[in-house]
Protein backbone atom coordinates (compact mmCIF):
# COMPACT_ATOMS: atom_id res chain seq x y z
CA UNK A 1 0.00 0.00 0.00
CA UNK A 2 0.95 3.67 -0.54
CA UNK A 3 0.02 7.05 1.11
CA UNK A 4 0.93 10.45 -0.19
CA UNK A 5 1.11 13.73 2.41
CA UNK A 6 1.02 17.01 0.86
CA UNK A 7 2.75 20.07 2.95
CA UNK A 8 2.70 23.71 2.78
CA UNK A 9 4.44 25.63 5.82
CA UNK A 10 1.59 28.23 4.59
CA UNK A 11 -0.98 25.66 6.10
CA UNK A 12 -0.63 26.37 9.49
CA UNK A 13 -3.09 25.47 13.04
CA UNK A 14 -0.94 26.85 15.77
CA UNK A 15 2.33 27.67 16.70
CA UNK A 16 4.10 24.75 19.12
CA UNK A 17 3.20 25.06 22.50
CA UNK A 18 6.17 24.25 24.17
CA UNK A 19 3.61 22.76 27.51
CA UNK A 20 2.42 20.14 25.00
CA UNK A 21 5.51 17.88 26.02
CA UNK A 22 4.61 18.64 29.88
CA UNK A 23 4.65 15.33 32.62
CA UNK A 24 3.75 14.70 36.33
CA UNK A 25 4.98 13.79 39.26
CA UNK A 26 2.44 12.19 41.54
CA UNK A 27 3.34 11.02 45.67
CA UNK A 28 1.80 7.73 44.11
CA UNK A 29 4.04 4.49 44.11
CA UNK A 30 8.03 5.51 43.38
CA UNK A 31 7.33 8.66 41.39
CA UNK A 32 8.83 10.53 44.35
CA UNK A 33 10.19 8.18 46.55
CA UNK A 34 13.06 6.28 44.73
CA UNK A 35 11.94 7.73 41.69
CA UNK A 36 12.97 11.45 41.53
CA UNK A 37 13.80 11.61 44.98
CA UNK A 38 16.51 9.25 46.73
CA UNK A 39 18.58 10.60 49.18
CA UNK A 40 21.68 8.03 49.84
CA UNK A 41 21.06 7.41 45.96
CA UNK A 42 24.91 6.83 44.42
CA UNK A 43 23.38 9.80 41.87
CA UNK A 44 21.85 11.75 44.72
CA UNK A 45 22.56 15.79 44.88
CA UNK A 46 22.66 17.43 48.45
CA UNK A 47 18.86 17.80 47.83
CA UNK A 48 18.37 13.75 47.29
CA UNK A 49 17.55 14.68 44.39
CA UNK A 50 18.19 11.39 41.89
CA UNK A 51 21.00 12.92 39.03
CA UNK A 52 20.35 10.51 36.59
CA UNK A 53 16.87 10.62 36.81
CA UNK A 54 17.17 14.86 36.41
CA UNK A 55 19.29 14.12 33.52
CA UNK A 56 17.04 11.54 31.88
CA UNK A 57 14.52 14.37 32.40
CA UNK A 58 16.11 17.03 30.50
CA UNK A 59 16.65 14.45 27.75
CA UNK A 60 12.78 13.85 27.86
CA UNK A 61 12.42 17.62 26.80
CA UNK A 62 9.49 17.68 29.77
CA UNK A 63 8.43 21.15 29.34
CA UNK A 64 6.12 21.85 32.13
CA UNK A 65 5.45 18.93 35.38
CA UNK A 66 1.92 18.67 37.05
CA UNK A 67 2.43 17.81 41.15
CA UNK A 68 1.39 16.65 43.64
CA UNK A 69 -1.43 14.50 42.22
CA UNK A 70 -3.72 13.15 40.97
CA UNK A 71 -6.14 11.47 43.21
CA UNK A 72 -3.59 12.28 45.82
CA UNK A 73 -4.14 15.81 46.38
CA UNK A 74 -7.41 15.08 46.60
CA UNK A 75 -6.35 14.53 50.46
CA UNK A 76 -3.43 16.70 50.65
CA UNK A 77 -2.35 19.16 53.50
CA UNK A 78 0.10 20.73 51.62
CA UNK A 79 1.72 22.19 54.71
CA UNK A 80 2.69 18.91 55.76
CA UNK A 81 5.03 18.64 53.38
CA UNK A 82 6.76 22.26 54.37
CA UNK A 83 9.07 23.00 57.11
CA UNK A 84 11.78 21.06 58.83
CA UNK A 85 11.91 17.67 57.17
CA UNK A 86 11.98 15.84 61.56
CA UNK A 87 8.89 17.41 62.24
CA UNK A 88 6.90 17.01 58.85
CA UNK A 89 3.76 14.30 59.92
CA UNK A 90 3.59 11.01 58.50
CA UNK A 91 -0.11 10.37 57.47
CA UNK A 92 -2.36 7.78 55.36
CA UNK A 93 -2.55 8.55 51.74
CA UNK A 94 -6.53 7.05 51.44
CA UNK A 95 -6.02 7.41 46.76
CA UNK A 96 -3.41 4.92 47.13
CA UNK A 97 -3.97 2.75 50.21
CA UNK A 98 0.16 4.10 51.28
CA UNK A 99 1.76 5.87 53.86
CA UNK A 100 3.07 9.46 52.84
CA UNK A 101 5.93 10.86 54.93
CA UNK A 102 6.09 14.09 53.61
CA UNK A 103 9.55 13.97 53.17
CA UNK A 104 9.72 15.70 49.57
CA UNK A 105 7.19 18.63 49.38
CA UNK A 106 6.50 22.07 47.64
CA UNK A 107 9.98 23.50 48.10
CA UNK A 108 11.63 20.33 47.40
CA UNK A 109 9.50 19.99 44.02
CA UNK A 110 10.52 23.72 43.30
CA UNK A 111 13.89 23.06 43.45
CA UNK A 112 13.62 19.99 41.95
CA UNK A 113 11.66 21.91 38.82
CA UNK A 114 14.71 24.65 38.87
CA UNK A 115 17.35 21.81 38.18
CA UNK A 116 15.29 20.45 35.97
CA UNK A 117 14.54 23.21 34.10
CA UNK A 118 10.78 22.24 33.89
CA UNK A 119 8.21 24.68 34.80
CA UNK A 120 5.45 23.63 37.67
CA UNK A 121 1.80 23.07 37.47
CA UNK A 122 0.25 23.07 40.77
CA UNK A 123 -3.12 21.33 41.55
CA UNK A 124 -4.49 22.32 44.95
CA UNK A 125 -6.91 20.05 47.21
CA UNK A 126 -10.73 20.75 46.00
CA UNK A 127 -11.93 17.12 47.27
CA UNK A 128 -11.56 17.93 51.01
CA UNK A 129 -10.46 21.09 50.98
CA UNK A 130 -11.67 24.57 49.51
CA UNK A 131 -11.18 28.39 49.30
CA UNK A 132 -9.37 29.37 52.11
CA UNK A 133 -6.67 26.60 52.34
CA UNK A 134 -5.84 26.91 48.32
CA UNK A 135 -5.40 30.95 49.14
CA UNK A 136 -2.93 29.85 51.59
CA UNK A 137 -1.04 27.74 48.96
CA UNK A 138 -1.03 30.31 46.92
CA UNK A 139 0.54 33.29 49.42
CA UNK A 140 2.97 30.72 50.21
CA UNK A 141 3.73 29.75 47.18
CA UNK A 142 3.87 33.17 45.22
CA UNK A 143 3.77 36.53 47.23
CA UNK A 144 7.07 38.74 48.02
CA UNK A 145 6.81 38.50 51.76
CA UNK A 146 5.44 40.74 54.55
CA UNK A 147 2.39 38.17 55.57
CA UNK A 148 2.90 34.97 57.61
CA UNK A 149 3.41 32.48 54.69
CA UNK A 150 5.39 34.45 52.91
CA UNK A 151 7.48 35.21 55.46
CA UNK A 152 7.56 31.35 56.19
CA UNK A 153 8.54 30.10 52.97
CA UNK A 154 11.38 32.59 53.02
CA UNK A 155 12.26 31.44 56.46
CA UNK A 156 12.16 27.75 54.51
CA UNK A 157 15.11 29.28 52.27
CA UNK A 158 13.18 30.00 49.20
CA UNK A 159 12.27 32.96 47.00
CA UNK A 160 8.83 33.64 45.46
CA UNK A 161 8.04 30.71 43.55
CA UNK A 162 5.46 32.89 40.89
CA UNK A 163 3.69 29.62 39.82
CA UNK A 164 1.53 30.53 36.96
CA UNK A 165 0.00 27.35 35.88
CA UNK A 166 -2.89 25.83 38.70
CA UNK A 167 -5.14 23.01 38.53
CA UNK A 168 -8.17 23.56 40.59
CA UNK A 169 -8.72 20.09 42.07
CA UNK A 170 -8.02 16.33 40.09
CA UNK A 171 -10.73 14.16 38.69
CA UNK A 172 -13.60 15.39 41.14
CA UNK A 173 -16.53 13.30 38.68
CA UNK A 174 -14.91 10.07 40.26
CA UNK A 175 -16.18 8.07 42.48
CA UNK A 176 -12.66 7.26 43.72
CA UNK A 177 -11.60 10.54 44.26
CA UNK A 178 -11.46 11.77 47.94
CA UNK A 179 -14.02 14.41 47.96
CA UNK A 180 -15.74 13.23 44.81
CA UNK A 181 -18.81 15.79 43.89
CA UNK A 182 -21.27 16.69 41.43
CA UNK A 183 -20.77 18.78 38.53
CA UNK A 184 -22.74 21.82 40.08
CA UNK A 185 -20.95 21.28 43.65
CA UNK A 186 -17.50 21.27 42.01
CA UNK A 187 -18.30 24.08 39.37
CA UNK A 188 -19.29 26.51 42.28
CA UNK A 189 -16.20 25.54 44.62
CA UNK A 190 -14.18 26.07 41.34
CA UNK A 191 -15.94 29.13 40.26
CA UNK A 192 -15.31 30.69 43.51
CA UNK A 193 -11.61 29.53 44.51
CA UNK A 194 -10.28 30.61 40.90
CA UNK A 195 -12.15 33.98 41.94
CA UNK A 196 -10.81 34.52 45.14
CA UNK A 197 -6.87 33.54 43.49
CA UNK A 198 -7.51 35.85 41.07
CA UNK A 199 -7.99 38.38 43.56
CA UNK A 200 -4.27 38.10 44.68
CA UNK A 201 -2.81 36.99 41.08
CA UNK A 202 -5.25 38.08 38.23
CA UNK A 203 -2.89 36.42 35.84
CA UNK A 204 -2.91 32.85 36.72
CA UNK A 205 -3.76 30.51 34.46
CA UNK A 206 -6.13 27.96 36.04
CA UNK A 207 -7.70 24.56 34.83
CA UNK A 208 -11.41 23.31 35.90
CA UNK A 209 -11.20 19.81 35.89
CA UNK A 210 -13.59 18.10 33.24
CA UNK A 211 -14.34 14.37 32.98
CA UNK A 212 -11.88 11.56 34.19
CA UNK A 213 -12.42 9.68 30.85
CA UNK A 214 -14.60 10.32 27.72
CA UNK A 215 -16.04 6.82 29.35
CA UNK A 216 -17.43 8.57 32.34
CA UNK A 217 -21.35 8.58 32.54
CA UNK A 218 -21.50 12.38 32.77
CA UNK A 219 -19.04 13.12 29.83
CA UNK A 220 -20.21 16.29 28.03
CA UNK A 221 -22.81 17.14 30.60
CA UNK A 222 -19.58 17.46 33.50
CA UNK A 223 -17.91 19.94 31.17
CA UNK A 224 -21.05 21.77 29.88
CA UNK A 225 -22.03 22.26 33.80
CA UNK A 226 -18.55 22.78 35.12
CA UNK A 227 -17.75 25.63 32.23
CA UNK A 228 -21.28 27.04 33.26
CA UNK A 229 -19.80 28.08 36.66
CA UNK A 230 -16.38 28.69 36.08
CA UNK A 231 -16.00 29.49 32.21
CA UNK A 232 -15.02 33.37 33.06
CA UNK A 233 -12.39 32.45 35.42
CA UNK A 234 -10.63 29.69 34.13
CA UNK A 235 -8.34 29.59 30.64
CA UNK A 236 -8.65 25.33 30.90
CA UNK A 237 -11.00 22.51 30.56
CA UNK A 238 -8.80 19.43 31.61
CA UNK A 239 -9.06 16.20 29.77
CA UNK A 240 -7.70 12.68 30.72
CA UNK A 241 -7.19 9.84 28.99
CA UNK A 242 -5.53 6.15 29.20
CA UNK A 243 -5.50 3.98 26.57
CA UNK A 244 -4.45 -0.04 26.55
CA UNK A 245 -4.06 -3.38 25.40
CA UNK A 246 -5.93 -5.37 27.71
CA UNK A 247 -8.55 -7.03 25.24
CA UNK A 248 -5.79 -8.41 22.71
CA UNK A 249 -7.11 -6.11 20.31
CA UNK A 250 -4.03 -4.65 19.21
CA UNK A 251 -5.38 -3.39 15.98
CA UNK A 252 -7.65 -0.89 17.87
CA UNK A 253 -5.52 -0.38 19.96
CA UNK A 254 -2.61 0.88 17.55
CA UNK A 255 -5.31 3.79 16.62
CA UNK A 256 -5.80 4.96 20.23
CA UNK A 257 -5.22 8.22 18.88
CA UNK A 258 -8.44 8.56 16.74
CA UNK A 259 -10.35 8.86 19.71
CA UNK A 260 -7.88 11.14 21.52
CA UNK A 261 -8.95 13.21 18.27
CA UNK A 262 -12.39 12.72 18.83
CA UNK A 263 -12.22 13.11 23.21
CA UNK A 264 -10.35 16.68 22.29
CA UNK A 265 -13.09 17.86 19.73
CA UNK A 266 -15.75 16.83 22.08
CA UNK A 267 -14.78 19.06 24.31
CA UNK A 268 -13.97 22.06 22.53
CA UNK A 269 -17.40 21.93 20.72
CA UNK A 270 -19.08 21.62 24.35
CA UNK A 271 -16.58 24.32 25.44
CA UNK A 272 -17.77 26.10 22.66
CA UNK A 273 -21.39 25.85 23.28
CA UNK A 274 -21.03 27.22 26.76
CA UNK A 275 -18.96 30.10 25.44
CA UNK A 276 -22.79 30.84 22.68
CA UNK A 277 -24.74 30.29 25.99
CA UNK A 278 -22.60 33.00 28.09
CA UNK A 279 -22.33 35.32 24.46
CA UNK A 280 -18.33 35.15 25.23
CA UNK A 281 -15.78 35.47 22.74
CA UNK A 282 -13.40 33.91 24.90
CA UNK A 283 -12.38 30.38 23.80
CA UNK A 284 -11.34 28.08 26.31
CA UNK A 285 -8.17 25.62 26.06
CA UNK A 286 -7.28 21.71 26.62
CA UNK A 287 -5.28 20.94 29.49
CA UNK A 288 -4.81 17.69 28.49
CA UNK A 289 -3.16 16.85 31.48
CA UNK A 290 -3.06 13.26 32.24
CA UNK A 291 -2.25 10.88 28.77
CA UNK A 292 -0.79 7.89 28.46
CA UNK A 293 -0.57 4.29 27.78
CA UNK A 294 -1.81 2.36 30.79
CA UNK A 295 -3.04 -1.52 30.94
CA UNK A 296 -1.89 -3.47 33.43
CA UNK A 297 -2.44 -3.56 36.87
CA UNK A 298 -5.22 -0.84 36.55
CA UNK A 299 -6.89 -2.76 40.15
CA UNK A 300 -3.87 -2.94 42.11
CA UNK A 301 -4.14 0.55 42.72
CA UNK A 302 -5.95 0.37 45.88
CA UNK A 303 -6.63 -3.25 46.48
CA UNK A 304 -3.80 -3.89 48.88
CA UNK A 305 -5.34 -5.99 52.22
CA UNK A 306 -6.87 -3.41 54.22
CA UNK A 307 -4.38 -3.16 56.98
CA UNK A 308 -1.22 -2.89 54.55
CA UNK A 309 0.32 0.65 54.83
CA UNK A 310 3.81 0.85 53.63
CA UNK A 311 5.71 3.63 52.22
CA UNK A 312 6.28 4.28 48.78
CA UNK A 313 4.80 0.78 47.44
CA UNK A 314 5.15 -0.50 43.61
CA UNK A 315 1.88 0.38 42.16
CA UNK A 316 1.24 0.30 38.46
CA UNK A 317 4.94 0.22 37.20
CA UNK A 318 3.95 -0.85 33.88
CA UNK A 319 6.71 -1.92 31.57
CA UNK A 320 6.04 -0.73 28.03
CA UNK A 321 6.63 -2.34 24.31
CA UNK A 322 6.99 -1.33 20.81
CA UNK A 323 3.82 -0.99 20.50
CA UNK A 324 2.85 0.87 22.85
CA UNK A 325 5.72 3.61 22.02
CA UNK A 326 3.80 3.71 18.46
CA UNK A 327 0.81 4.73 20.32
CA UNK A 328 2.34 7.18 22.15
CA UNK A 329 4.03 8.99 19.01
CA UNK A 330 0.88 8.82 17.33
CA UNK A 331 -0.84 10.56 20.64
CA UNK A 332 1.74 12.97 20.48
CA UNK A 333 0.25 13.55 16.62
CA UNK A 334 -3.21 14.08 17.82
CA UNK A 335 -1.90 16.92 20.50
CA UNK A 336 0.42 18.38 18.38
CA UNK A 337 -2.50 18.67 15.40
CA UNK A 338 -5.12 20.38 17.88
CA UNK A 339 -2.12 22.81 18.80
CA UNK A 340 -4.79 25.64 18.70
CA UNK A 341 -6.78 24.47 21.73
CA UNK A 342 -4.54 22.36 23.59
CA UNK A 343 -2.41 24.44 25.65
CA UNK A 344 -0.75 22.06 28.07
CA UNK A 345 -0.35 18.20 27.92
CA UNK A 346 1.20 15.96 30.41
CA UNK A 347 2.22 12.58 30.32
CA UNK A 348 1.75 10.57 33.28
CA UNK A 349 3.73 10.02 35.43
CA UNK A 350 7.39 10.71 35.18
CA UNK A 351 9.15 8.33 37.15
CA UNK A 352 8.18 4.56 37.87
CA UNK A 353 4.61 4.85 37.68
CA UNK A 354 3.25 4.47 34.43
CA UNK A 355 6.63 6.18 33.23
CA UNK A 356 9.18 6.95 30.61
CA UNK A 357 11.67 6.66 33.04
CA UNK A 358 12.12 3.61 35.31
CA UNK A 359 14.55 3.39 38.60
CA UNK A 360 15.14 1.08 40.81
CA UNK A 361 15.66 2.03 44.20
CA UNK A 362 19.61 2.28 45.12
CA UNK A 363 20.52 1.05 41.23
CA UNK A 364 20.19 2.07 37.50
CA UNK A 365 17.88 4.52 36.02
CA UNK A 366 16.13 3.50 32.28
CA UNK A 367 14.46 4.93 29.63
CA UNK A 368 11.25 2.69 28.53
CA UNK A 369 10.42 2.43 24.84
CA UNK A 370 7.78 5.27 24.80
CA UNK A 371 10.27 7.60 26.14
CA UNK A 372 11.85 7.70 22.62
CA UNK A 373 9.19 8.82 20.40
CA UNK A 374 8.20 11.77 23.47
CA UNK A 375 11.85 13.05 23.85
CA UNK A 376 12.07 13.18 19.66
CA UNK A 377 8.82 14.89 19.50
CA UNK A 378 9.56 17.35 21.93
CA UNK A 379 13.20 17.75 20.42
CA UNK A 380 12.21 18.30 16.63
CA UNK A 381 8.50 20.29 17.03
CA UNK A 382 9.39 23.77 17.40
CA UNK A 383 7.87 27.02 14.97
CA UNK A 384 4.27 26.67 13.71
CA UNK A 385 2.44 23.05 13.64
CA UNK A 386 1.48 22.19 9.83
CA UNK A 387 -1.64 20.51 8.67
CA UNK A 388 -0.89 17.44 6.65
CA UNK A 389 -3.00 16.63 3.95
CA UNK A 390 -3.04 12.47 3.75
CA UNK A 391 -4.04 10.19 1.30
CA UNK A 392 -4.06 6.89 2.76
CA UNK A 393 -5.07 3.44 2.81
CA UNK A 394 -7.59 2.89 5.20
CA UNK A 395 -7.23 -0.02 7.88
CA UNK A 396 -10.43 -1.46 9.62
CA UNK A 397 -10.67 -1.51 13.61
CA UNK A 398 -13.09 -3.03 15.71
CA UNK A 399 -13.43 -0.19 18.01
CA UNK A 400 -13.23 2.85 15.42
CA UNK A 401 -14.35 1.21 12.47
CA UNK A 402 -12.28 2.13 8.97
CA UNK A 403 -9.53 4.18 9.94
CA UNK A 404 -6.75 5.69 7.78
CA UNK A 405 -3.79 3.51 8.25
CA UNK A 406 -1.22 6.71 8.25
CA UNK A 407 -1.33 9.53 10.72
CA UNK A 408 0.97 12.37 10.47
CA UNK A 409 1.45 15.97 11.34
CA UNK A 410 4.69 18.86 10.55
CA UNK A 411 6.26 21.71 12.30
CA UNK A 412 8.10 23.94 10.63
CA UNK A 413 10.68 26.40 11.95
CA UNK A 414 12.32 29.21 9.41
CA UNK A 415 13.58 26.56 7.19
CA UNK A 416 13.24 23.47 8.88
CA UNK A 417 10.84 20.90 8.37
CA UNK A 418 9.54 18.28 10.89
CA UNK A 419 7.06 15.45 9.99
CA UNK A 420 5.70 12.63 12.31
CA UNK A 421 4.14 10.06 10.65
CA UNK A 422 2.69 6.75 11.86
CA UNK A 423 1.44 3.77 10.22
CA UNK A 424 -1.71 2.31 12.15
CA UNK A 425 -2.01 -1.28 10.22
CA UNK A 426 -1.12 -4.17 12.14
CA UNK A 427 -0.15 -6.53 8.61
CA UNK A 428 1.31 -4.23 5.88
CA UNK A 429 3.94 -1.90 5.81
CA UNK A 430 2.88 1.57 3.72
CA UNK A 431 5.17 3.56 1.35
CA UNK A 432 4.79 7.49 2.00
CA UNK A 433 5.76 9.72 -0.48
CA UNK A 434 5.34 13.22 1.13
CA UNK A 435 5.56 16.81 -1.13
CA UNK A 436 7.70 19.00 0.85
CA UNK A 437 8.42 21.36 -2.53
CA UNK A 438 6.69 23.99 -0.87
CA UNK A 439 8.97 23.60 2.17
CA UNK A 440 11.93 24.57 0.02
CA UNK A 441 13.96 21.93 2.26
CA UNK A 442 17.18 19.98 0.04
CA UNK A 443 18.45 17.73 2.74
CA UNK A 444 16.87 14.91 5.31
CA UNK A 445 18.99 16.35 8.87
CA UNK A 446 17.39 13.06 10.60
CA UNK A 447 14.96 10.20 10.45
CA UNK A 448 14.32 7.47 12.70
CA UNK A 449 12.10 5.11 12.98
CA UNK A 450 11.05 3.14 16.29
CA UNK A 451 9.63 -0.73 15.24
CA UNK A 452 10.06 -4.28 16.28
CA UNK A 453 9.90 -7.66 14.62
CA UNK A 454 8.83 -8.42 17.79
CA UNK A 455 6.53 -6.10 18.99
CA UNK A 456 6.84 -6.99 22.54
CA UNK A 457 10.24 -6.03 23.36
CA UNK A 458 10.64 -4.16 26.61
CA UNK A 459 13.70 -2.06 28.14
CA UNK A 460 14.74 -3.34 31.41
CA UNK A 461 17.40 -2.61 33.72
CA UNK A 462 19.52 -5.60 32.34
CA UNK A 463 18.62 -4.76 28.54
CA UNK A 464 18.01 -0.80 28.89
CA UNK A 465 18.22 0.33 25.08
CA UNK A 466 16.77 -2.76 23.74
CA UNK A 467 13.88 -1.02 21.75
CA UNK A 468 15.51 2.78 20.67
CA UNK A 469 14.75 4.58 17.86
CA UNK A 470 16.63 3.83 14.67
CA UNK A 471 17.68 5.44 11.51
CA UNK A 472 15.06 5.64 8.74
CA UNK A 473 15.70 4.95 4.67
CA UNK A 474 14.81 8.18 2.73
CA UNK A 475 14.98 8.93 -0.67
CA UNK A 476 14.52 12.89 -1.64
CA UNK A 477 14.08 14.04 -5.10
CA UNK A 478 12.53 16.39 -6.88
CA UNK A 479 10.77 18.13 -3.79
CA UNK A 480 9.33 14.63 -2.89
CA UNK A 481 10.25 12.14 0.08
CA UNK A 482 9.92 8.87 -0.23
CA UNK A 483 10.02 6.45 3.20
CA UNK A 484 9.15 3.42 4.04
CA UNK A 485 7.28 2.30 7.29
CA UNK A 486 6.38 -1.06 8.25
CA UNK A 487 3.49 -2.41 10.34
CA UNK A 488 2.81 -0.77 13.24
CA UNK A 489 5.60 1.70 13.55
CA UNK A 490 6.32 5.80 13.90
CA UNK A 491 9.01 8.00 12.37
CA UNK A 492 10.04 11.02 12.75
CA UNK A 493 11.99 13.17 9.61
CA UNK A 494 13.49 16.32 10.19
CA UNK A 495 14.77 18.26 6.85
CA UNK A 496 15.93 21.56 5.88
O1 LIG B 1 -1.97 8.88 36.91
C1 LIG B 1 -2.59 7.95 37.76
C2 LIG B 1 -3.96 8.39 38.23
O2 LIG B 1 -4.86 8.34 37.16
C3 LIG B 1 -4.09 9.80 38.74
O3 LIG B 1 -3.79 9.93 40.08
C4 LIG B 1 -5.54 10.09 38.54
O4 LIG B 1 -5.80 11.46 38.39
C5 LIG B 1 -5.93 9.24 37.36
O5 LIG B 1 -7.08 8.51 37.59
Amino acid sequence: PAATLTIDPAFTIAPVNRRTFGTFVEHMGRCVYTGIYEPGHATADEDGFRKDVLELTRELGASVVRYPGGNFVSGYRWEDGVGPRDERPRRLDLAWHSIETNEFGLDEFSRWCAKAGVEPMMAINLGTRGVPEALDLLEYANHPGGTTLSDLREQHGAAPYGIKLWCLGNELDGPWQVGHKTPTEYGRLAAETARAMRMIEPDLQLVACGSSSSKMPLFGTWERDVLRETYEYVEYISCHAYYGNEDGDTASFVASAVDMDHFIESVVATADHVGAELKSSKKIGISFDEWNVWYSDRSRCTDGPADQWEVAPRRIEDQYNVTDAVVVGNLLISLLRHSDRVGVACLAQLANVIAPIMTEPGGAAWRQTTFHPFAITSRLATGQVLRVETDSPTISTARYGAIPAVDAVATYDAGRLSIFATNRSTEAPVEITVDVSRSGVTTVDEAVVIHDEDLTATNTAGDPDRVTAKPLDTRLADGKLTITLPAISWVAASLS
